[in-house]
């Protein structure tokens, strides 16, 4: 599936003038993507993802791997700022009140959408905080690039929800530190709460407890965390979200946790292996589909499972996991479903 609202994005950025600019890219990117734009000396970019971070750097642009983090920049020192926007409101807020603090007067956002994204939305609310009109140019299926030119700050910011700041997840006993940009980041994923439970009884099938246990998409840590309510292992967490790694890290700490929290691109640059897997995987990669980060996940499994060893996914009833993990595994076993949920146990 194309990217229609990237498509009216990038002519924008390709031809980019001699000004100071920024372009703020989250997951839904694909390196072809990344190719088509040619790198330029003025132009930084900020991605909040592992894999498309070092795609940008291969790809010879400027770029740093951060959680939008505008304190680098002097304020009011863009010229132009490109975002196509991302699925999570907070996220959108917060780039939306930056474009405000740190583009030059007369400096223009342009940001991309479709429609179901709230982009008509984010577009009304730009034009209200930047104090002007929006130059709209209508795409195909609903797709809309607005260019909004800096005038006075003529509204109060957006509801980032504290955007910057750590905030708290409250799950049972346990209390975790989350914030805006992470998966399902201020509540407890009750997919995530059935693969425990179903974790609990399960470590029976073990002749030997397992010692070492890979979180594979880990987000801000809740599986490592629970298992680890009854599991006394050493935990390597992993994600591509710096966000996420940023409040796993914080994590493992306040619940004193061995073991490590490391950012990676499906655990690619990681050859520890593990008695136990445990994961929760990501849909799709934003609009790449084709490049199917499940069975990318399964095969991580595969390859970072102990002899013996055991993965535990868990996904909604209506995906196909076992089809897909069918070719890698000698064991694909659903052992434990609900209305919403099933969890499957892979082993070598
Ligand atoms: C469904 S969430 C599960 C999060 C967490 N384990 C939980 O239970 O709340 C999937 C996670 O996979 C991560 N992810 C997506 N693409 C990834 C990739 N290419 N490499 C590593 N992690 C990725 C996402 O950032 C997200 O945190």
């Amino acid at each position: 599936m194309k990217d229609l609202a990237w498509q009216l994005l990038q002519p924008a950025l390709q031809q980019q003038g001699n000004g100071q600019a920024l372009w703020l890219v989250d997951e839904n990117i694909t390196e072809q993507d990344i190719a088509s734009i040619t790198p330029a000396k003025n132009l930084q970019v900020i991605s909040n993802r592992y894999d498309v971070y070092l795609a940008l750097q291969k790809k010879g642009f400027k770029a740093a791997l951060s959680d939008y983090d505008f304190s680098g920049f002097e304020l009011s020192s863009f010229d132009v700022i490109y975002y196509r926007v991302s699925k999570e409101k907070a996220v959108v807020h917060h780039i939306i009140n930056a474009a405000a603090r740190y583009l030059k007067p007369q400096g223009e956002l342009l940001l991309a959408g479709y429609k179901n994204e709230g982009i008509k939305t984010y577009v009304s609310k730009a034009a209200a905080l930047l104090g002007c009109p929006a130059d709209k140019q209508r795409g195909p299926q609903s797709t809309l690039l607005a260019t909004l030119t800096r005038e006075a700050i003529a509204a109060d910011p957006l509801d980032d929800k504290n955007y910057t700041e750590f905030s708290t997840v409250v799950a049972g006993d346990l209390s975790f530190i989350s914030k805006p940009g992470i998966f399902g980041w201020n509540k407890v994923d009750q997919g995530s709460v059935f693969l425990i439970d179903t974790l609990a009884n399960y470590l029976g099938i073990f002749e030997t407890l397992p010692e070492q246990v890979i979180d594979l998409g880990c987000g801000y840590g809740f599986l490592s965390v629970m298992a680890h309510q009854f599991l006394s292992a050493d935990y390597l967490a992993t994600d591509n979200n710096i966000t996420a790694i940023n409040a796993c890290k914080q994590n493992f700490a306040k619940h004193k946790l061995s073991g490590e929290v490391l950012i990676d691109n499906c655990a690619e640059a990681i050859s520890k292996q593990a008695d136990l897997i445990i994961c929760n995987p990501p849909f799709h990669q934003g609009f790449d589909i084709e490049g199917d980060l499940t069975r990318r996940f399964l095969q991580t499994c595969k390859r970072l499972l102990a002899p013996g060893g055991r993965g535990l996914f868990v996904v909604n009833s209506f995906i196909p996991l076992e089809k897909k993990a069918a070719p890698l595994f000698s064991s694909v076993e659903t052992v434990a479903s609900n209305k919403s949920f099933k969890v499957i146990a892979l082993a070598l």
